[in-house]
């Protein structure tokens, strides 16, 4: 079985072609090329010049992925539908129409998030090989447009235990980074910065830690580091230090908290970590600890596979197929096929 894979949910033009060898995942091309340079000087991703850049791009890429050989050895093309920018995701989707009509393949609707969840399946042969039991899996997704926990009851199988009732932990990220004046994407920055200060220095709110549910809410903590720079007015570097420091602290408490209180109240037998924040050092290492603690399994994808890439769709559908739960479309069924921008993986 060979799997394209296609991802243009966003700022990132991806394609990826995955195979099985010996039983293990084999991705034989793994291609992002990311935007976020241009995106940069605008301080965010503008949905315009996203899409051109896909429309751009994309051509070129997909024949430097398929070489000479073309869509010969495809059995089956995989792609984001949703969820994501809706500009963004039509160029993905309308390149997978074109050659699912052109080559009579079939074609796979993944979920961007499924695909994240999957990325920890690309990283971890323990995963691939079913050697052990993980199911029900606690799974933390975080990213620039969601913050979920989910329960994976099996492969393709979830259950939505909680999600942000405002900003997801990557926007919450890139907005504090904003409001310090530090560049976007604001994760990294930030996460890097927080190196250097102290988190304990300045105390900022733990929204929502103490309620007694599983959902996030994360734009009241970006507000209190708002009033708190208006009120200081005259910040130095040491003082951007330890404000990346304090929030970063005060996101992974309530994170971790709810986590495993989730993990607890529904007999986990692993957590999971993923999404693009799954780059943060210091939220993996603390689910890791207190993983370690409770001699739980705890999976977070390696760093290559934390962003948006193509090899976690091919990965999602991989499992989808194997586990015969893929909705396949050929023929005349193709041109029905649209984004969905707002696809969510799980409803409450
Ligand atoms: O999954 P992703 O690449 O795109 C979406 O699907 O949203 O996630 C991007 C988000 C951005 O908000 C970025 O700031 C955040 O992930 N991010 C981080 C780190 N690296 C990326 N957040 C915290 N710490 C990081 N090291
Ligand atoms: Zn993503």
């Amino acid at each position: 079985m060979r799997i394209l894979a296609i991802e243009t949910s966003c700022d990132e033009t991806a394609l990826a072609i995955l195979t099985e060898r010996k039983g293990f995942l084999y991705l034989e091309k793994d291609i992002v090329y990311s935007q976020v340079d241009i995106h940069k000087k605008y301080g965010g991703v503008v949905p315009e010049v996203a899409s051109r850049k896909h429309l751009e791009t994309i051509m070129p890429l997909l024949q430097h992925t398929l070489g000479k050989n073309k869509l010969k050895n495809i059995d089956y093309i995989a792609f984001t539908q949703g969820p994501g920018l809706v500009t963004s995701l039509v160029l993905g989707v309308a390149t997978a129409k074109a050659l699912g009509l052109a080559s009579n393949k079939a074609l796979l609707p993944i979920n961007h998030l499924e695909g994240h969840i999957y990325s920890n399946w690309l990283t971890h042969q323990e995963l691939q090989s079913n050697k052990i039991n993980i199911f029900p899996s606690v799974v933390l997704v975080v990213s620039g447009g969601h913050t979920e926990l989910i329960l994976m009851t099996g492969h393709g199988q979830y259950k939505l235990i909680g999600k942000t009732l405002d900003d997801a932990v990557g926007e919450a990220f890139d907005k504090v980074a904003k409001l310090l004046g530090l560049g976007y994407p604001g994760g990294p920055i930030v996460s890097k910065l927080a190196l250097m200060g102290n988190a304990h220095k300045y105390d900022f709110p733990r929204p929502m830690i103490n309620s007694h549910n599983f959902d996030f809410s994360l734009s009241g903590l970006k507000t209190s580091i708002l009033y708190f720079l208006e009120k200081k007015q005259k910040i130095n570097q040491q003082d951007v230090a330890d404000i990346c420091a304090g929030f970063q602290l005060a996101v992974t408490e309530v994170l971790v908290k709810k986590t495993f209180l989730a993990a607890k109240k529904y007999g986990a037998k692993s957590i999971m970590l993923a999404g693009g924040v799954s780059a943060n050092t210091f939220l993996k290492q603390n689910l890791q600890n207190n993983a370690d603690k409770l001699a739980i399994p705890f999976f977070a994808p390696e760093m290559k596979f934390t962003g948006d890439n193509a090899a976690m769709i091919a990965a999602a559908a991989f499992y989808r197929l194997k586990n015969k739960k893929a909705r396949l479309f050929s023929g005349d069924k193709i041109s029905k096929l649209e984004p969905d921008a707002n696809w969510q993986l799980v409803v409450k």
